[in-house]
């Protein structure tokens, strides 16, 4: 049985922008990104804590061009792809045809308001979509993510997990991010500049570091709640929605 979509449910018109990016036009270099080994390697660790089976209804967040949808959809029933770009979903939804995937639905929606129906998806994922959202934002969604959760669903999150501190670990990420582009050059040191500029103008992205997921996932009754320092800045989260409501 496919997820049912519930249209009248929206409250934030799709495209929305949440990041300050415009992900239409930026299809073909999340492409390249996509297709790194890096992001070969957070894919497989998000399947891994997910362990898809044949009768996971799967709804994908910031499915983008369907790194974890195209991974998960040949084991499971079904997926729902859930992205604010319609760019973004029409070449997922060219790769799922081309890879003769007859069980992805691509829905073109923004994570704070999910046209979904309540406890119809057994199994939430998502990939490094989640730190383009305020906090706020980030709470909402994972809101949503519970409420289409059938009891005993599974969470499985993977994204930026750290913040702008003094933390050890924080300025680590930080002073390897600004190493790898000053070594691409004149172009590196502008991105440097531009990254700068958006932080000073709050239009950067917004990773929560691993503290904050743990609360906020707590906070929205989640259950069996484990967070994993996954290489770079990347962390992942797994949760449940409880069997019974606490
Ligand atoms: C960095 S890409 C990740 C795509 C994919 N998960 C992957 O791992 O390749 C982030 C995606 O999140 C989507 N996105 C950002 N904010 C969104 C929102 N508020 N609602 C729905 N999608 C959103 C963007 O359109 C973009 O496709």
């Amino acid at each position: 049985m496919a997820l049912q979509t519930d249209l009248s449910t929206r409250r934030i018109p799709p495209g929305e922008p949440t990041s300050g990016f415009a992900w239409d036009d930026r299809v073909e270099t999340w492409e390249q990104v996509a297709g790194s080994p890096v992001f070969g390697r957070l894919a497989e660790a998000v399947v891994e804590h997910a362990a898809p089976a044949g009768d996971d209804r799967v709804v994908d967040l910031g499915a983008g061009t369907g790194l974890l949808t195209l991974a998960l959809a040949p084991r499971v029933e079904h997926v729902v792809a859930v992205d604010a770009s319609r760019a973004m979903l029409a070449r997922l939804n060219e790769h799922a045809r081309r890879a003769e995937l007859g069980n992805v639905t691509p829905l073109l929606a923004d994570l704070r308001s999910l046209p979904l129906a309540d406890e119809t998806a057994t199994l939430v994922v998502s990939n490094y979509a989640f730190h383009h959202l305020d906090d706020r934002s980030k709470e909402l969604a994972l809101s949503e993510a519970r409420r289409v959760l059938a009891p005993g669903g599974r969470l499985v999150v993977c994204d930026m997990m750290f913040t702008l501190s003094l933390a050890a670990r924080d300025r680590a990420i930080i002073a390897s991010k600004v190493r790898l582009l000053a070594r691409r050059g004149p172009a590196g040191l502008v991105r440097i500049a531009r990254n700068a500029y958006r932080i000073l103008r709050g239009r950067w992205e917004q990773p929560a570091p691993p503290e904050r997921w743990q609360r906020m996932l707590h906070d929205r009754h989640f259950s069996a709640v484990e967070l994993e320092l996954l290489e770079a800045e990347a962390g992942i989260v797994v949760a449940r929605r409880p069997e019974r409501e606490p």
